[in-house]
């Protein structure tokens, strides 16, 4: 018997990255998982990759008829949504007195609105199911503490932790357990992106900022998803029943808190 056995889950922003690491570890133990993502050509090359079991929905967690369309879509492929994973979100970085209006609309549309929403759709579909549910959603260490050049992407992750704190609280009446992961540094194409931002903004040649980064873990490197999917199992599966509202740092010793 697996841990997930008969399981439907969803996970945004899944065609690459951590999410794509969720769903791997998930499609093991023997759920199906839908690859919900903006980007719909990566979603279905991920989900053709992952093979059986996982199939592609086009989500953009920004809009509301396409939260629902995509839960709607889970249940006519699975007949049930049983796990949602609050993964999608994008990142950004400034000196504070250039950060723009249209870089926090963004990120808070995508990073808090999409996660508030899609977890708030979930909801609903796993109430009307009536046998509880598990959402786990993707914070950061960015929303443990400031940091300089990150204001806008470290407060949508405080957000999503606070969220999670309220809505682990509300909905645990139903069964629905809600809890997140706060991951510190992970191998991937975001940290490409996050570096060459640095690259700009601290006049760094390219790579010395991940170098940096890495020599700070006191694991002493990135985490690759396979690090977290253990943690994304636990807190989709039974084991994890009596686990409310929680945040879980995986981060390599990063955080204490
Ligand atoms: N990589 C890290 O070091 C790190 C560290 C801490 C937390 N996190 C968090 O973990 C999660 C996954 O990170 P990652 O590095 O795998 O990200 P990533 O950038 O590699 O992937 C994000 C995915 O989200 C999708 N996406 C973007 N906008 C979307 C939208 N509006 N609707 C649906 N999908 C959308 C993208 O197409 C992409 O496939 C994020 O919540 C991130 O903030 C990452």
């Amino acid at each position: 018997m697996k841990r997930l056995d008969g399981k439907s889950a969803l996970i945004t922003g899944a065609a690459r990255g951590i999410g794509k690491g969720f769903a791997e570890a998930y499609l093991r133990e023997g759920a199906t998982v839908a690859i919900g993502d903006i980007d719909m050509a990566a979603a279905e090359a991920t989900a053709a990759e992952l093979g059986e079991g996982a199939y592609a929905i086009h989500l953009d967690v920004t809009r509301q008829e396409s939260i629902d369309a995509a839960i709607a879509g889970v249940v006519e492929r699975a007949g049930k949504l049983d796990i949602l994973v609050n993964n999608a979100a994008v990142f950004d970085a400034a000196e504070t007195v250039d950060i723009t209006r249209d870089s926090y609309d963004r990120l808070y549309a995508i990073n808090v609105a999409g996660t508030l929403f899609t977890m708030q759709a979930a909801a609903k579909q796993m109430i009307a199911q009536g046998q509880g549910g598990k959402i786990i959603n993707m914070a950061s260490q960015a929303g443990r503490r400031g940091e300089s050049l990150v204001l806008v992407y470290c407060s949508t992750k405080a957000a999503v932790i606070s969220m999670t704190q309220s809505a682990g609280l509300n909905l645990i009446k139903h069964g629905i357990n809600v809890n997140a992961i706060a991951p510190g540094v992970v191998d991937g194409e975001h940290w490409v992106h996050v570096d060459s931002m640095f690259a700009k903004l601290e006049g760094k040649p390219l790579g010395q900022k991940r170098r940096e980064v890495e020599a700070s873990v006191p694991a002493g490197r990135y985490a690759v998803p396979g690090d977290l999917s253990p943690m994304a199992v636990f807190l989709a599966s039974s084991d994890s029943d009596y686990v409310v509202a929680q945040t879980y740092n995986v981060d390599g010793g990063q955080w204490m808190s």
